[in-house]
């Protein structure tokens, strides 16, 4: 469903004399088979946001070859778009001014969905997240957890083979984000979707993903399950001090798979 080989992206920062190349991604290579469900961590800066923006097409790589769902993102924006669902829990995909309601609407239009299904969807996604009070709310008048959820349905109502998730837990409170982690693994389980998150949640990656991959300076760190994670560091106790070992000391190889 995934596949990154060689990719790296880098951007030119400030302006002449103090100019210079900011590498966020180098050499990053995985593949993400239909129907797994990933979790991305890494430390601020390290690369995970402009890796999703590359694999939804929002920006190119500098060098090497993605493909999400056998396309290319940037060369094959509008027809991954139709496959690909993507939320950035640090900002809104949705309109500032409108009620939920009306950009669920326009989003129905955007991708041609059928009125029935449309509804079907809607009112099951709106059960699940608990967001029928918040219909006829603007979006700008939403809490960040309200918003969010409304960001997660706006994602799902094309029914996305894949669903890309930046630091989708941000803000929610503990009852929203249980429930939005019990909605995310049922839908993994149930449909098939393939998921990939980043967080800096570590609550979400053990609840929720079966493979973690931690990027660190833009390239790949570790790749493996949660267990495997842990055994890097076999004296620490929690998975959070196994992580801060790893973010401040530099991850050990991955283990063959
Ligand atoms: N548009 C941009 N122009 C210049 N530099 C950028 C741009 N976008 C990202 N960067 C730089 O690229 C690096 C990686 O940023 P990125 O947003 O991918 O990190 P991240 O892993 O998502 O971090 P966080 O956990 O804080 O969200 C950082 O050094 C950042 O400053
Ligand atoms: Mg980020």
């Amino acid at each position: 469903m995934i596949e990154v080989d060689g990719v790296g992206r880098s951007f030119t920062v400030g302006r002449r004399r103090a100019r210079r190349t900011v590498h966020a991604v180098r050499d990053l290579s995985f593949t993400i088979e239909a129907g797994e469900f990933v979790g991305c961590l890494g430390p601020n800066g390290a690369g995970k946001s402009t890796t999703i923006k590359m694999l939804t097409g929002i920006l190119a790589p500098t060098s090497g070859r993605l493909r999400v769902a056998g396309f290319d993102p940037t060369r094959r924006r509008t027809a991954l778009a139709r496959r690909i669902g993507v939320v950035f829990g640090q900002r809104t995909t949705l309109w500032w001014d409108l009620p939920l309601r009306d950009s669920f609407q326009l989003i129905r239009h955007l991708y041609n969905v059928d009125q029935k299904v449309f509804r079907a969807r809607l009112g099951a996604l709106t059960d699940l997240l608990g967001l029928d009070e918040f219909m006829g709310t603007p979006v700008r008048q939403l809490s960040l957890g309200q918003r969010v959820r409304g960001d997660i349905t706006a994602a799902l109502l094309h029914d996305p083979a894949v669903l890309v998730l930046d630091e989708p837990t941000i803000g929610l409170d503990v009852v929203s984000k249980v429930a939005l982690r019990d909605f995310l693994r049922a839908l993994n389980a149930e449909r098939g979707t393939t998921v990939l998150l980043t967080t800096h949640d570590l609550g979400d990656v053990e609840k929720l993903c079966r493979r973690v991959m931690l990027i660190d300076h833009g390239s790949l760190a570790f790749d493996g399950t949660l267990d495997d994670l842990r055994a890097t560091v076999p004296d620490e106790r929690s998975i959070e001090d196994v992580v801060a070992r790893l973010y401040t000391e530099g991850a050990a190889p991955s283990p063959p798979s």
